[in-house]
């Protein structure tokens, strides 16, 4: 079966974006791909963290994998740091990468403008998430819109990489979905919707209880107009508000414009709230029998770990072999 690998941030609390962007795609791939999740606890160190909560925060994001439905019989699902793989990857792919093109990532350009001091580690961020994605000789790379450039990198560095050693590692395609591969904030409907918004009003939650949900749907910015048409670059609230309800209802955006007809900017945000809610529903359940079992996520994950591993372990053998390393006796 083709490999899939995809990875996401130690938040512990994932938004409606995360779910609809990626997620949504892994539950899928794990009956038709060999299917390989990371919780990526080293990339949430190139920013200022609280060593206190890094933890908790990261098997919360593992518990809320699961409770989305990801099925460790299923697929492989790890954290990052146990699989020590990665950052010896990420080392040999720093040779091969070039500072030039690390400096014109726009997550890079974005996140380092305005800030005194910067690390080496945020800086580096595309090439440890080039070699997560290379060490599991993955095929294709589930993400939303706003990672299309660091798996451009990814495929760069990989194609060098092969030029220069031979061929040693898989070029993985990226997959974005045709619609939700880039929510919007529900306040700012031209920003892309993130944890680390101005307003948490704009980021519905996985884990907001109902009447937050209906709150921050039904306090959704939209245009003067009174018309219900997807039309991001004129109506992009209302747009945004049509692309969540046609994912999270699996109807067409046309059907859905037809449905709608007639209706107000009222109507539509509580049919989209109702329609969230539906959607969490069974992810906040399964989430609540998780929250009082931590042993049955860290059993998952020490599964992964060591699944993880073992494809890892030998993608790094070739690497080491191929670029002349002396092998350990
Ligand atoms: P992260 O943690 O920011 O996001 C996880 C996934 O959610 C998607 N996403 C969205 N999709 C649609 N609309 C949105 N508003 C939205 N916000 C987030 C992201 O595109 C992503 O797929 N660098 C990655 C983590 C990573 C990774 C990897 C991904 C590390 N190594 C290897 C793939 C392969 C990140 O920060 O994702």
């Amino acid at each position: 079966m083709p490999r899939v690998f995809s990875g996401i941030q130690p938040t512990g609390e994932l938004h409606l974006g995360n779910l609809l962007g990626a997620i949504r795609q892994w539950v899928v791939d794990q009956d038709t791909h060999d299917a390989v999740f990371c919780v990526v606890d080293l990339h949430a160190m190139t920013a200022p963290y609280d060593p206190a909560s890094l933890a908790d925060a990261t098997r919360r994001t593992a518990a809320l994998l699961l409770a989305a439905g990801l099925d460790p019989q299923r697929c492989t699902l790890f954290v990052q740091s146990h699989v020590p793989a990665h950052t010896e990857l990420t080392w040999i792919l720093n040779c091969v990468a070039s500072f030039g093109e690390l400096r014109r990532m726009t997550q890079f350009k974005d996140k380092s403008g305005g800030q005194e001091s910067v690390s080496v580690g945020l800086f580096d961020y595309p090439v440890l998430m080039a070699a997560d994605i290379l060490c599991h000789d993955t095929d294709r790379v589930p993400v939303g819109d706003d990672q299309r450039q660091h798996l451009e990198l990814a495929r760069d560095v990989a194609q060098r990489f092969n030029h220069r050693f031979g061929e040693t590692l898989v070029v993985p395609e990226p997959a974005i979905p045709p619609i939700g591969a880039r929510v919007m904030d529900l306040q700012d409907p031209t920003s892309k919707m993130s944890k680390s918004a101005d307003s948490p009003q704009g980021t519905p939650l996985l884990l907001d209880p109902p009447d937050v949900l209906t709150k921050k749907i039904r306090s959704a910015v939209t245009d003067s107009g009174r018309e219900i048409r997807y039309d991001p670059e004129n109506k992009a609230g209302v747009s945004n508000l049509l692309e969540i309800l046609s994912v999270v209802r699996g109807t067409p955006i046309p059907d859905l414009e037809a449905s709608l007809a007639g209706a107000g900017y009222g109507d539509l945000k509580s049919t989209v709230a109702d329609a969230v809610i539906e959607y969490l529903a069974p992810v906040q359940e399964r989430y609540a029998a998780l929250e009082d079992d931590p042993a049955r996520v860290d059993e998952a994950l020490a599964l992964g770990a060591a699944k993880a591993s073992s494809v890892a372990d030998g993608v790094l053998r070739r690497v080491r072999s191929a670029t002349g390393l002396l092998t350990r006796q």
